[in-house]
């Protein structure tokens, strides 16, 4: 049967389903992403790549991996290969969609409440020492409850965001490429230009996918529409985001402060500006990161991969190779 290399250690069952599938498995063993001269050697030997966010298939690691027939991202986003150039190429790609989509709103969610009441400040401080008394004034936030949340991009992770806004009795205003009215009358939401959005709403939340129309979606134009005392969550891609316009956008105080679990470059350098401001919480790319939905977004990619090893199409393609590739 096939080899199949996956770049990272995964948790969960994955590699014993290849396995049982009659496949040889591989894996990375660094706690790093293979660097691209080892990405394309290990993958040159193989039929299949279990893939992560992190590893960059384009259109020389392609050329260079004749034998690949399918690169499964262990991710529902995608912007590590371009499906058309991997199609072009003959190989499938393929994501893990909705199987992450309520552990992602989970994060969101406790990074738009640690950002409304200081909770990762306060934390710190209380750590250096800081906590003399209780005080009337120590690190007033905003209220969450009763607040306007607008959501960029009402796909499976927006709406499960929008979901759990109304426990918490908000207006929910959204912006996307579709208007959804079934959506709207389930969960009360409002539809709204992205302008309208920013302008109106006090925690902005972003859940597109980054690609060339939402590349800097949210850049200096964007950060002056917003109220000053607005805070921006970003789960989805650190690019949707011009981040030069979020630092300036902080410093002059133009919104309130952000929480980030994904950023531009990833990781940042440890010198970076944004590392600097009290009202900024980062996490390392980790909303999907529970034990269970890490297990099966890696069944799923295996999924894929014995799919299109079996000569079968893959349950979740992102893309249609005109003439796939077949056994070498
Ligand atoms: P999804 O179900 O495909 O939803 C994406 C939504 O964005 C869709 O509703 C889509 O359009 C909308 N959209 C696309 N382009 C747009 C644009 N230019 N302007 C406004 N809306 C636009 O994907 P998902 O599962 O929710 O995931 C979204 C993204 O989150 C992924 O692509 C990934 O990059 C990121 N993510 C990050 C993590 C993490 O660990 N931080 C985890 C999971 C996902 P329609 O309005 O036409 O439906
Ligand atoms: C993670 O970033 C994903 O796209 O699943």
């Amino acid at each position: 049967m096939g080899t199949v290399f996956i770049t990272r250690a995964i948790p969960g069952d994955a590699v014993a389903v290849l396995e049982a599938a009659g496949h040889a498995v591989q894996v990375w063993p660094g706690a790093l992403p293979p660097p691209r001269e080892a990405l394309i050697l290990r993958a040159s030997l193989a039929d299949a790549v279990m893939a992560m966010v992190t590893d960059r298939f384009d259109a020389e690691v392609l050329a260079a991996c004749p034998r690949l027939r399918v690169v499964a991202n262990m991710a529902v986003g995608y912007d590590n290969v371009d499906p058309a150039v991997a199609a072009e190429a003959g190989v499938w790609l393929t994501n893990t969609p909705g199987v992450l989509a309520e552990t992602t709103a989970d994060l969101a969610w406790a990074l738009l409440m640690a950002a409304a009441r200081h909770v990762v400040a306060s934390d710190r401080d209380t750590r250096a020492g800081g906590w003399k008394t209780w005080s009337p004034t120590a690190f007033l936030g905003q209220d969450v409850h009763g607040a306007t949340l607008g959501i960029v991009g009402l796909g499976e992770i927006g709406t499960a965001v929008a979901r759990r806004a109304r426990g918490f009795s908000m207006r929910v205003l959204y912006a996307s490429r579709t208007r959804k009215p079934a959506l709207e009358a389930e969960l009360g939401l409002e539809y709204a230009s992205l302008d309208d959005l920013l302008a109106a709403a006090d925690f902005v939340t972003i859940h597109t996918p980054l690609n060339a129309e939402t590349r800097h979606l949210i850049g200096a134009r964007e950060f002056g529409l917003m109220k000053p005392t607005a805070l921006l969550v970003n789960t989805a891609r650190g690019t949707i985001v011009d981040q030069a316009a979020l630092v300036a956008a902080l410093r002059a105080g133009t919104i309130g402060g952000s929480a980030l679990d994904v950023t531009d470059p990833e990781p940042l350098p440890a010198d970076h500006e944004l590392f600097a401001f009290p009202n900024v919480i980062i996490t390392p790319h980790i909303a999907s990161a529970s034990f269970a939905t890490r297990s099966r977004m890696a069944r799923m990619a295996a999924a894929n991969i014995i799919a299109v090893l079996e000569g079968r199409e893959p349950p979740n393609a992102v893309n249609r190779p005109p003439s796939p590739r077949r056994w070498a």
